[in-house]
C-alpha cells in the first residue's frame, strides 16, 4: 500500500491490544514482505508496519546511502532516519497506533538506531538485530530509558565486535535502557535471536504494565 507515502509499505492491523506496534525495518536488498513473519513471531497479534527502504543500491533496496560496507553517507543517514520519523507519524495517526518498536535486521537496525538518536520520540524502543553505529557524531538525544534489545553475532564479518558495543555505548549514554548480548553466530539471523527477541518484548511489556 502507498496512499499517502513515499514510502512502499505493509500494514497489518494487530489483534491484541497489549502487543506494541512494530515497526519492521529489512537489510539491504529486502523489501517490506520480509519481516512480517519475524514480527508475528516475536510479537503475536501487534500491529506490523513495514516500510521498503527507498534508497537503491545496484537494484537493492536499503534506507541509506553507503559509501562502502560499513561506511555510511551520513548525511545521507540523518535526512533518511528524519524522512522515516515522519512516515512513521503519519501512519500512526492513519491507523491509530501508538508509537511503534523498531525491530531492525542490519541496515534496517542502523536507520532504527539513526532515528531513535535523530528523533526520539517516534519510537518506544527498538530490537536492533547486528546493527552498528550510524552516526559519529549524533545529536544529543535523550532517550529516558527507552527500552534496547542489541543482538550481535560473535562471528560477523560485517559488524566488527567493537562497534556494536560502541553503539551500544552510545545508546545507553544516551539515556536508553540497553540490553546487548552476542551471540555465537555470524550475520544471519538465527532461532536465537527470535527466541531472545520474542521473551524480550514479553518482559519490556510486564515491565511496563507493572510501573
Ligand atoms: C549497512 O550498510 O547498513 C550495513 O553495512 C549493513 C548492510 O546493509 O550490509
Amino acid at each position: 500500500m502507498t496512499a499517502k507515502s513515499p514510502f512502499i509499505y505493509r500494514f497489518e492491523a494487530g489483534n491484541r491490544a497489549d502487543a506494541p506496534p512494530l515497526l519492521l525495518l529489512h537489510g539491504t536488498g529486502g523489501d517490506e514482505n520480509d519481516l512480517l513473519q519475524l514480527g508475528a513471531m516475536i510479537s503475536p497479534g501487534s500491529p506490523l508496519l513495514a516500510p521498503r527502504g527507498r534508497v537503491l543500491e545496484s537494484g537493492m533496496p536499503r534506507f541509506f546511502r553507503r559509501l562502502a560496507e560499513g561506511v555510511f553517507d551520513e548525511e545521507d543517514v540523518r535526512h533518511r532516519a528524519l524522512e522515516l520519523g515522519e512516515f512513521v507519524q503519519g501512519a500512526r495517526s492513519r491507523y491509530g497506533i501508538d508509537a511503534p518498536l523498531a525491530v531492525g535486521y542490519s541496515n534496517g537496525a542502523n536507520i532504527a538506531a539513526a532515528l531513535m538518536l535523530m528523533d526520539p520520540h517516534v519510537l518506544s524502543g527498538a530490537i536492533l538485530f547486528r546493527a552498528m553505529v550510524p552516526l559519529t557524531d549524533p545529536p544529543d538525544a535523550q532517550l529516558d530509558g527507552k527500552p534496547v534489545l542489541v543482538l550481535s553475532g560473535q562471528q560477523d564479518p560485517i559488524v566488527p565486535a567493537d562497534n556494536a558495543a560502541a553503539l551500544a555505548a552510545m545508546l545507553s549514554a544516551a539515556g536508553a535502557k540497553v540490553d546487548h548480548r552476542i551471540l555465537p553466530v555470524g550475520h544471519q539471523l538465527s532461532q536465537a535471536d527470535i527466541a531472545l527477541g520474542r521473551t524480550w518484548i514479553a518482559e519490556t511489556r510486564n515491565q511496563a504494565t507493572v510501573s
